[in-house]
């Protein structure tokens, strides 16, 4: 009897064990199988599929671009590229007189038509933005770029972060990219619901904010509220025949990232836009993510790789973005203690 009972219970523990051992099957199935169906979706997206068509959004129609932040770095690509594919253009920064010098260049060699509004949008002026609103409703707006944007002058511990660095930041990358987008979305709103043409805005992020980078608080989680509310607006807008992404970036030449010099992991504002204004509607590094773009090919697949393996949000890669982010710093510090030897 006791023997009987002995095999039972072998035979109930291996039952066990088979169920344990299918389970763990299929899940390793199910993972492998995304996993695959995610890399083969990051190669077309990089490398097969065709540039996006911007006639679908108006290009070549008198349709209008708005940019912001566009006198220098990207945003200045941005306003190139968009009127190299015949979008005429409201060009939004600071400076009057840098914003005029690339209206004239840009209506002689494209022939589109360059409005130019300036103003500090730090200063968050309602003032300001019903002057945009206003222009905006006069124009055939399609598309706007949020690209204004600014950074922690040095990398710099949260604690020691100057009050106005800190209520700059988040006044540019949130108040006024918010309170901007409401001044213009509602025209491309209008035009889109007309049912010719679809409406288009894109958001600078930065993987500043896709991963939480220490030393950078502020503007890490200033680009990432940036990231769940250009999802969260995608998601509204959809049914009014708008696309809304942001645009997920690793470094790139410019003043803000204070490098001159482009390599493979950071590329220069042309082929960084070019590869932007190529992937819209795409996800490319971005897999998990819905309306969420990480365009160029290397930041692609390092988002693809970080996020496949240790997760943007692992202690590991929060320790070794916090070393990166230390040793910019003293560098920054060192350079600055030479220059003010030197005067
Ligand atoms: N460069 C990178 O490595 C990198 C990486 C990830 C994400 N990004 C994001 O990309 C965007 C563009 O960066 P970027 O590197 O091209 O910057 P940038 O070269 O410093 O250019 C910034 C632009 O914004 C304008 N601007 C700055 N402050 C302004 C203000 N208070 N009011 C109005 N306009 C203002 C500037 O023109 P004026 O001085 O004439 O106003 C300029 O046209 C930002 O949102 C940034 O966070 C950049």
């Amino acid at each position: 009897m006791a023997f009987i009972n002995e095999l039972q219970a072998v035979g109930t523990k291996s039952k066990c064990a088979n169920y344990f051992l299918w389970t763990a099957f299929g899940f390793g199935v199910v993972k492998l199988t995304t996993f695959v169906l995610r890399f083969l979706s990051l190669i077309f997206d990089m490398f097969l599929l065709p540039p996006t068509d911007y006639s679908k959004y108006g290009a070549g129609q008198g349709s209008y671009c708005v940019i912001t932040g566009a006198s220098d770095g990207i945003g200045k690509e941005f306003a190139r590229q968009m009127a190299a594919k015949k979008f005429n253009l409201l060009l939004v920064s600071r400076t009057l007189s840098k914003l005029e010098a690339l209206k004239e260049e840009l209506q002689e060699k494209f022939g589109v038509t360059v409005r130019v509004l300036a103003f500090d949008v730090s200063l968050d002026d309602n003032a300001n933005y019903a002057s945009l609103q206003k222009v905006c409703n006069e124009l055939p707006v399609t598309v706007l770029i949020n690209n204004v944007g600014q950074s922690h002058s040095i990398p710099v511990p949260f604690l020691e972060t100057e009050e106005k660095e800190l209520r700059d930041i988040i006044t540019i990358n949130n108040t006024a990219t918010l309170l901007i987008t409401q001044s213009v979305a509602s025209s491309i709103v209008r035009h889109a619901s007309k049912g010719n043409t679809r409406g288009l805005i894109l958001t600078m992020g930065s993987f500043g904010g896709l991963v939480p980078t220490p030393l950078l608080a502020t503007y890490s989680g200033s680009k990432s509220f940036l990231q769940n509310w250009s999802s969260a607006l995608a998601g509204e807008l959809k049914p009014a025949n708008v696309d809304v992404e942001i645009v997920l970036s690793y470094l790139v030449t410019s003043a803000m990232s204070k490098i001159k010099r482009s390599s493979v992991m950071i590329p220069n504002p042309q082929n960084f836009v070019k590869s932007t204004l190529s992937s819209v509607g795409r996800r490319s590094g971005a897999q998990e993510r819905f309306a969420n773009l990480t365009p160029y090919w290397s930041h692609a697949l390092y988002h693809f790789i970080i996020e496949e393996t240790l997760g943007v949000y692992s202690k590991l890669v929060n320790s070794i973005n916090y070393g990166f982010h230390s040793s910019i710093r003293q560098r920054a510090i060192r350079k600055a203690q030479r220059m003010a030897k030197s005067q």
